[in-house]
């Protein structure tokens, strides 16, 4: 695997790689590396002969309140996964190579990314889309591949690549869950082991109330159930549950087409997300 910190080495082994033939994957990642993540990089092999990840703690999509500084930085432990995946490249571009002085833009998409995570997490989405939006333009991939946890963000990118004609397939990735269902997060390493123990009514929460609504259940009294539910189950509080449309992310309170279920509860210091489909 080789590994690059600069955009002219970049793109000469890019085009060196596509001068052999084959389509090109990317999986973005901000690094500090886990099943879930390795899950993308295996789906990425599914869809194309190379893949190419790259790791960039995005400071942009950091909010005032969450501390870029903690945030786990593992890029040697990371290298050695991804070479034993069979990656080809990492692109790996420091803050000032990505963001250089003088660096003014920002992709902001409107409705998906409206509410859910952006009430809590201000200007997170324009940090998301515009760094994204630059690796798409580095790689230039004909896929990427991004996980269905964050499914908000996942959303939000659709809608960029086809608002934008960025010409990128991007594959959505089931979400990798421990055994007893919950959802595989690098902020998982955060919870304490009882937190761990309580952390378990998130999963068990959505399929209860997944299975209620699919089967005809009003969906305001669901959610207003599950709420509590959470919060008896041991959680600090719930900052959302909400069933919406699966592609515009609009909130629903009837199920009459394609949902999400998605929720974001707080365990100690600890925010939780999660998400499952809801069909009618
Ligand atoms: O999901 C992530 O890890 C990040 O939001 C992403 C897509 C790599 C952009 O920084």
């Amino acid at each position: 695997m080789q590994i690059f910190r600069d955009l002219p080495s970049l793109r000469a082994a890019l085009a060196s790689l596509r001068s052999s033939g084959g389509r090109v994957a990317l999986v973005p990642t901000m690094g500090a590396l886990h099943a879930g993540h390795m899950a993308l990089i295996d789906e990425a092999s599914r869809q194309a002969e190379h893949v190419v990840a790259s790791i960039f703690v995005n400071p942009t999509q950091f909010g005032p309140n969450e501390d870029l500084s903690a945030y786990p930085r593992r890029e040697t432990q990371d290298a050695m996964m991804l070479e034993a995946a069979g990656v080809a490249i990492l692109w790996a571009p420091s803050v000032p190579v990505m963001y250089p002085d003088g660096f003014s833009t920002s992709v902001h998409v409107t409705g998906v990314s409206d509410g859910l995570e952006s009430k809590w997490r201000p200007g997170h989405f324009d940090g998301v889309a515009t760094v994204v939006a630059k690796l798409f333009g580095q790689v230039r991939p004909d896929v990427a591949c991004f996980g269905e946890k964050d499914y908000q963000q996942l959303a939000l990118i659709r809608r960029m690549v086809r608002d934008l004609d960025l010409g990128v397939g991007i594959v959505g990735v089931p979400t990798q869950r421990d055994a007893d269902g919950l959802a595989l997060s690098s902020r998982n390493a955060y919870l304490g082991p009882d937190e761990r123990v309580r952390a378990m009514a998130l999963p068990e929460t959505l399929v209860v109330a997944g299975e209620g609504i699919s089967s005809g259940e009003d969906v305001p009294a669901v959610l207003s159930w599950s709420t509590r539910y959470l919060i008896d189950s041991g959680f600090d509080s719930v900052d959302y549950v909400a069933l919406c449309d699966a592609e515009t992310l609009k909130p629903l309170d009837r199920l009459d087409r394609p949902a999400r279920l998605l929720v974001a509860a707080r365990l100690g210091g600890t925010r939780l997300i999660d998400n499952i489909p809801v069909n009618p």
